[in-house]
C-alpha cells in the first residue's frame, strides 16, 4: 500500500530545524522557525512556567479524562486574556472557548466547524500568509484564495486594496486575518484600520477568523488582542485561534484554543458543542499538561505578573534587535530604506531577498532563513547582527545591479 505514497516536499519551515542542526558551521545564525530566542540564542523555559509547572506536578490528583473541550479553566482564563473579562461577547453569553493542541489544531477545528455549516464555504488569506496556513486550512475542504496585503515598497500594508479586495467577496466569505505580528511580514493593522475594516467585513457580511499567535509579542497583551476585541464587538460571528506556543514559550505541549462569537447564546452552544465533536472525531480530546500551566498562571496574581514582565521582557529585546538591524542594513546597504523593520511588529520581518539569495546566504554564510525570505528577528544575536546585515546587503546589491542590467 505505501508504495503509491510518493516523499513529500519538506516543510518550507520546520525542514529549517533540521538544516541548521546538520551544519557544522561555528558561523552559523538560525533565523528560521519561529521560536523565540535570548541572547545566547536559546529557547529556554520561562521561569513563570516552571514555576507554575512545579505546583501543578505537587497539586494534580488525577488525570483522568477532561472531555473533548479540554480543560475549563483554561478555556475560561485565554477567553479572558484574549477578549478581556468585561467583554461584551462574554457577558452577553455568545462567546464559547475550546482547549485545542496548539494554534494549528485551533485552526484545523475552526476550519472544520466553517466547513461542517457550510460545506461550500470559501476563505481568503493575506498575501503572503504564514506557510502553513493553506495546507491546514485546505485540509478540511475549504477553498482558499488570497486578498492583497504586504507592500513590498513601503514594508506596510496596502489596505485600501485589501479593502477593495474585501469589497468584491460574497456575503459568508471567511476572511482569515493575523491578529496581530503578522506571519511571515511584520506588518499589523492599526487601530483605525481594524475598526475600518470591521466596517467593511459587516457591510459585505464577512466573517472574521483571527489567528492570534503572538499575543504579547508585539505592542503589548491589550494592544495586541486590540483587532480580535473590534472585530467582537461589532460583527455578529468571529473565530479566533490562539497560540499559547510563543508567548508562554510552550511550543512542544501544544496548547492552543478557539474562541467561537456567535449571534446569540444558542448558536455559541451550538458551535462549542459542534468542535466538541470534531475534536473527537480526529484526536478526541487535546492534551491538558500545557494548558493546565496556563490556568495556573493566570489565575495567580503573582505568577501573572511574573509572566508579564518575561513577555515584556522578549517584546523589548525584539524591538531592540529591530532597531539595531535597521541600523547595520543601513550602513551595509546605502541607498536603501530599512525604517520598515522598525516599524514592524513581532517575531518577523521579510528581507526583499530571491530565492537564490536565500539559498546562497544558507551555504556560503550559514544564515538560515525561511525560502520566501523571512526572518525570526529575534535569532539575531547582538554580537552577529553585523555580519548578518554585510551579507544581507551582498545579496540585495547584487540583486540591485542584475536588476539594473536587465531592466
Ligand atoms: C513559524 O511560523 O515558524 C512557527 O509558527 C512554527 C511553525 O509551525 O511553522
Amino acid at each position: 500500500m505505501f508504495a503509491s505514497l510518493d516523499l513529500p516536499a519538506e516543510d518550507p519551515i520546520l525542514g529549517l530545524i533540521a538544516a541548521f542542526r546538520n551544519d557544522p558551521s561555528a558561523e552559523k545564525v538560525d533565523l528560521g522557525v519561529g521560536v523565540y530566542r535570548d541572547e545566547r540564542s536559546v529557547t529556554t523555559v520561562l521561569d513563570t512556567v516552571k514555576a507554575a509547572e512545579q505546583r501543578l506536578v505537587n497539586e494534580q490528583d488525577s488525570k483522568a479524562y477532561l472531555g473533548p473541550a479540554g480543560n475549563e479553566r483554561f478555556n475560561e482564563a485565554i477567553a479572558a486574556l484574549v477578549l478581556g473579562a468585561k467583554h461584551a461577547a462574554i457577558r452577553d453569553g455568545r462567546a464559547r472557548t475550546v482547549q485545542a493542541p496548539g494554534g494549528c489544531g485551533a485552526l484545523r477545528i475552526g476550519a472544520e466547524l466553517i466547513h461542517k455549516a457550510n460545506a461550500a464555504a470559501s476563505l481568503v488569506v493575506s498575501d503572503p500568509t504564514w506557510a502553513n496556513h493553506i495546507p491546514l486550512l485546505s485540509s478540511a475542504g475549504l477553498q482558499i484564495q488570497r486578498y492583497p496585503y504586504y507592500d513590498v515598497t513601503t514594508g506596510g500594508v496596502q489596505f485600501e486594496r485589501m479593502l477593495d479586495s474585501l469589497n468584491s467577496q460574497a456575503a459568508g466569505t471567511i476572511v482569515l486575518l493575523h491578529g496581530a505580528c503578522h506571519n511571515p511580514t511584520g506588518a499589523d493593522l492599526s487601530q483605525a484600520q481594524w475598526h475600518q475594516l470591521a466596517d467593511v467585513l459587516s457591510a459585505r457580511r464577512l466573517v472574521p477568523f483571527v489567528d492570534l499567535a503572538y499575543q504579547g509579542l508585539g505592542d503589548g497583551l491589550d494592544e495586541d488582542a486590540a483587532g480580535a476585541r473590534i472585530l467582537s464587538e461589532k460583527l455578529p460571528e468571529v473565530l479566533i485561534a490562539v497560540s499559547c506556543s510563543k508567548s508562554f514559550g510552550l511550543y512542544r505541549e501544544r496548547v492552543g484554543a478557539l474562541i467561537v462569537v456567535a449571534e446569540g447564546s444558542r448558536d455559541a452552544t451550538a458551535a462549542a458543542a459542534n468542535l466538541g465533536k470534531i475534536a473527537r472525531g480526529i484526536y478526541s480530546m487535546p492534551p491538558d499538561h500545557g494548558a493546565a500551566i496556563v490556568a495556573r498562571i493566570l489565575e495567580d496574581a503573582k505568577f501573572a505578573a511574573q509572566w508579564r514582565k518575561e513577555l515584556s521582557k522578549m517584546r523589548e529585546r525584539i524591538g531592540g534587535l529591530r532597531n539595531a538591524l535597521t541600523e547595520a542594513l543601513t550602513l551595509a546597504c546605502p541607498g536603501r530604506e530599512f525604517a520598515h523593520i522598525t516599524r514592524q511588529r513581532g517575531m518577523f520581518s521579510m528581507l526583499d531577498v530571491a530565492p537564490e539569495s536565500v539559498e546562497r546566504l544558507r551555504k556560503d554564510k550559514h544564515i538560515y532563513m525561511a525560502g520566501d525570505g523571512r526572518i525570526n528577528i529575534s535569532g539575531l544575536r547582538e554580537q552577529r547582527i553585523d555580519y548578518v546585515a554585510w551579507a544581507v546587503a551582498e545579496e540585495l546589491n547584487n540583486q540591485r545591479s542584475k536588476r539594473a542590467v536587465a531592466g
